[in-house]
């Protein structure tokens, strides 16, 4: 450990970083640091924080339940103020608004609070379908998930999808169902949906009465309060609370009627479901499940409370080498977001490292993995609700936003000198395919530069087709196509044409049986694709021939994603 801050704090006095690498066999700095611990107070700085995402299909509430947060933590004072990071269906080729767009989602990537002793972070993800990759990768860097399900709609296509990733990595998974002001569906057949349609073992900790017009309100079994409903847009209010589910006042407040069924739904729900465990929630076993109503700020502090006290500190990661512990003395994080800067004679990025070990301090070397050299930042960010503001110091958990002139691509290790790869940065197939091609054969170089630098940004996926060499790239919409076409133009003055392309899904492959793989390879040559690692990719063109190939080769296996 004393090498390892002898040779940090060396590196200070290197105004040169080159200089400072050609001195220092990097190798050096390969001490691991993590038999020793953070202090006392450092560790209460992680134990306090909570970074979390909020998922959900597009329109079921998401930006209004983190604006409602916000509204309680205090980082903003009137509804209204968060701007939605969606990119609108009749936006699609209105350039301007995906420019903005793009400018919303850096001030709103990662908002971060204090609500009572904790500090929050709320990681945005972007709402729009086509953007799903981005959601995928900001879903590795947070500890826990609050999934929010329009009770009209209940278990819509992009939350599935979007929980298929929570489940791959155990993310701990809370529900929250919203518009309850709104005729929705029955609550129990809603809490059946998302156990089968999620996968995942349910806990309703609050219950509504009623919904739509006959709402009344929210029992929290949690806390063993009633809320009544009271519909207010713009203002927190407290509502009234009794302790007891038979206390007669209930009654005279809702109805007899009302009151009873929600006595009886108790009971149901005493008998039907286990009692909530900590545990199995945080296993990502079991899902505690909120009502309310976003917009009317109701049921949220419900949430936000519960959510404090339950929800996972920083949780440790797994790198290749070895489990990272959040409190660990030494510095790690990854990067698993980058985004372009929205002038494009500027080609700086941010690029946002989730911190996973340890604390960041600013204007400290840091060794930069892949490249095995020593970096130093003297402008990096933590964002606070809406502001972007430069920080001296941040902790495991937090995320730090690292002004970059292209040195990172996703998946980037940053450590305080320890040889370290973070897991964990899955790629899924993706749903469109075509050739890239370039429209304008004096640029070639611009464009083979601006092509990897956005792939390494993840807007899309390159595949290198193995037989004709041709580029393919592989979106998850239209969408992209349209941005990364834009992009290429303005800000690396380069052209490209697309040309279209019939194809299923890229599978990963994998077999024990070197030979059949080989074997595979050889008959499939047309089909075969190398990925931006280089590993082997078999590009289906139909479900047909996928289905093919895996009743004749049955020791290949095939992956929709890059991770197995
Ligand atoms: P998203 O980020 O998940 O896509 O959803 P967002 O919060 O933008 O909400 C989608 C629409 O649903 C918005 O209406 C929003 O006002 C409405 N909404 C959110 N929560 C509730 C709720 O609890 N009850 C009811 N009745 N509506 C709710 P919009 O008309 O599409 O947009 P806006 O003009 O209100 O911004």
């Amino acid at each position: 450990m004393a090498v390892f801050l002898k040779i940090k704090l060396k590196a200070y006095l290197y105004a040169d970083i080159d200089e400072y690498n050609k001195q220092h066999d990097t190798t050096l700095n390969n001490t691991t640091p993590h038999d020793t611990m953070l202090n006392n107070a450092e560790q209460q700085e992680i134990l306090r924080r909570r970074t979390f995402a909020i998922i959900s299909h597009p329109d079921a509430g998401k930006t209004t339940l983190t604006e409602k947060l916000l509204l309680y933590g205090g980082a903003i004072h009137v509804a209204g103020a968060v701007k939605s990071n969606k990119i609108r269906k009749t936006a699609t080729s209105d350039w301007m608004e995906i420019e903005k767009q793009r400018g919303i989602s850096v001030a709103t990537s990662v908002m971060g609070f204090d609500y009572n002793n904790y500090h929050i972070n709320i990681l945005d993800t972007p709402g729009h379908q086509d953007f799903a990759e981005d959601t995928f990768r900001t879903l590795t860097a947070v500890d826990s998930v609050v999934i929010v399900i329009d009770s009209a709609k209940g278990v819509e296509t992009q939350t599935r999808r979007l929980m298929q990733v929570c489940r791959m990595r155990k993310t701990p998974v809370m529900v929250f169902v919203n518009k309850m002001d709104r005729e929705g569906k029955d609550p129990f057949d809603l809490m059946d949906e998302v156990e089968s349609e999620l996968g995942i073992h349910v806990r309703p900790l609050s219950w509504p009465i009623n919904s739509g017009e006959r709402f009344k309100g929210v029992y929290n079994i949690f806390q063993s309060t009633l809320d009544l409903y009271t519909p207010n847009k713009t203002q927190i209010t407290e509502s009234l609370r009794f302790d007891d589910v038979t206390d007669p006042q209930i009654a005279e407040l809702v109805g007899e009627q009302d009151a009873l069924k929600l006595q009886e739904d108790l009971e149901m729900i005493e008998g039907v479901y286990n009692p909530f465990s900590r545990e199995d929630y945080l296993a990502g076993d079991l899902a505690p499940v909120f009502f309310g109503s976003a917009l009317n700020t109701f049921g949220v502090k419900e949430l936000l409370e519960c959510f404090v006290q339950i929800a996972p500190s920083p949780r440790p990661v797994e790198a290749v080498e070895r489990k990272v512990e959040p409190m660990e003395d030494g510095f790690t994080a990854f990067c698993f977001k980058i985004h372009a800067n929205m002038d494009p004679n500027h080609r700086s990025c941010i690029a946002f490292f989730k911190i996973c070990s340890g604390k960041f301090l600013r204007n400290t070397y840091y060794r930069h993995v892949r490249e095995n050299r020593q970096m130093r930042f003297s402008a990096p960010t933590c964002f606070m609700a809406q502001r972007k503001e430069t920080v001296d110091e941040a902790f495991a958990g937090d995320i730090v936003g690292l002004p970059d002139t292209g040195n990172f691509k996703i998946g980037d290790t940053l450590t305080a000198g320890e040889n370290l790869h973070f897991k964990g940065l899955p790629s899924f197939s993706p749903e469109m395919f075509k050739y890239i091609e370039n429209a304008d054969p004096m640029k070639q170089k611009q464009l083979d530069k601006g092509v990897s630098q956005l792939m390494d940004e993840g807007v899309a996926q390159l595949f290198v087709n193995q037989f004709n060499g041709r580029k393919i790239v592989g979106t998850v919409g239209q969408l992209q196509f349209e941005v990364i076409q834009h992009r290429l133009e303005h800000e690396y003055q380069a052209k490209c044409r697309w040309e279209p392309l019939q194809m299923y899904k890229a599978c990963w492959i994998e077999s024990d049986n070197e030979a059949e793989l080989e074997m595979f390879k050889k008959r499939k040559a047309q089909y075969m694709a190398k990925d931006k690692e280089g590993r082997d990719v078999f590009m289906a063109d139909s479900g047909y021939v996928l289905q093919m190939a895996q009743n004749d080769y049955k020791n290949i296996k095939f992956h929709f994603t890059s991770e197995f």
